[in-house]
């Protein structure tokens, strides 16, 4: 069974773990071609504040984009994929990150929300992100579509949480049971979350004090609650 602790980036053992740090310096201490799939949401570098006035580190500086995704290619296995969100505004920025580490675009998801998160020229409803291979990943025996409904997270425990149900077809499509998923900006842990309700390890990696502390805390609870469904040879629950 999965265990949740709260580990330093010392520690050798990454598998389903919070790490509390800056990703680049966490990925450092991760052996290369050690990760079976990326499934990832950085900040979109918006500057972005929610109504309650919570705010993401690094969402206006960009001097970490480079270096964060030459380290999330090092530690993936060799033909793997990698599925990452980005902002629309800084396409270009992301663009040349993902290309200078050398990954590969090889699809691109539109994430459709029922509601929309600001209206200016457009009513602004949908998320995107990636899909980026390192190699020549195996195609997938039944391909996902690359739209994909994106159900209201309710953001109770992070401004830009992203619902577990948008996630864990991702994972199911890219990894097997017992494979391991990497978040390198795990917020409150939702791909962590969705890693272990599927049967896969996680490793989340968090830089903000109370994010970490969210995601380390659901990830106990998660824990808590597959153990309780699997002793009661009941399904996976999907809203924690
Ligand atoms: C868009 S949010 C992720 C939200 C997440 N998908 C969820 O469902 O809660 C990006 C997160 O990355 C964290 N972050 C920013 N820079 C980081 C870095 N260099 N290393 C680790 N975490 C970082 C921020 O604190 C923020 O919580």
């Amino acid at each position: 069974m999965a265990t949740t602790s709260v580990a330093t980036a010392q520690q050798s053992n990454f598998a389903n773990r919070i790490l509390h740090g800056d990703c680049i310096e966490v990925m450092r201490q991760m052996p290369a071609n050690s990760i079976d799939f990326i499934l990832t949401d950085p900040p979109y570098l918006v500057n972005y504040r929610d109504r309650g006035g919570r705010t993401i580190q690094n969402d206006l500086d960009e001097s970490w984009l480079k270096p964060a995704m030459a380290e999330a290619y090092r530690v993936l296995k060799q033909d793997r994929i990698a599925v990452m969100f980005y902002g629309w505004t800084k396409v270009d920025s992301f663009f040349e990150a993902w290309r200078s580490a050398g990954f590969q675009p090889v699809g691109h998801i539109v994430f459709r929300k029922s509601y929309s998160s600001k209206s200016r020229f457009l009513r602004y409803q949908h998320e995107q992100a990636f899909l980026l291979a390192k190699g020549r990943p195996p195609l997938p025996k039944q391909p996902l579509g690359d739209v994909m409904e994106m159900p209201y997270s309710g953001n109770k425990l992070h401004p830009t949480q992203k619902p577990i149900p948008a996630l864990v077809p991702l994972i199911r499509s890219f990894t097997l049971q017992g494979e391991s998923v990497l978040d390198l900006f795990a917020g409150s842990g939702s791909t962590c979350a969705a890693a272990l309700l599927t049967g896969r390890t996680y490793t989340g990696v968090e830089m903000d004090d109370a994010y970490f502390q969210q995601a380390s805390e659901r990830l106990i609870r998660v824990d808590q609650r597959v153990a309780a469904k699997r002793s009661s040879g009941s399904g996976i629950p999907t809203r924690v």
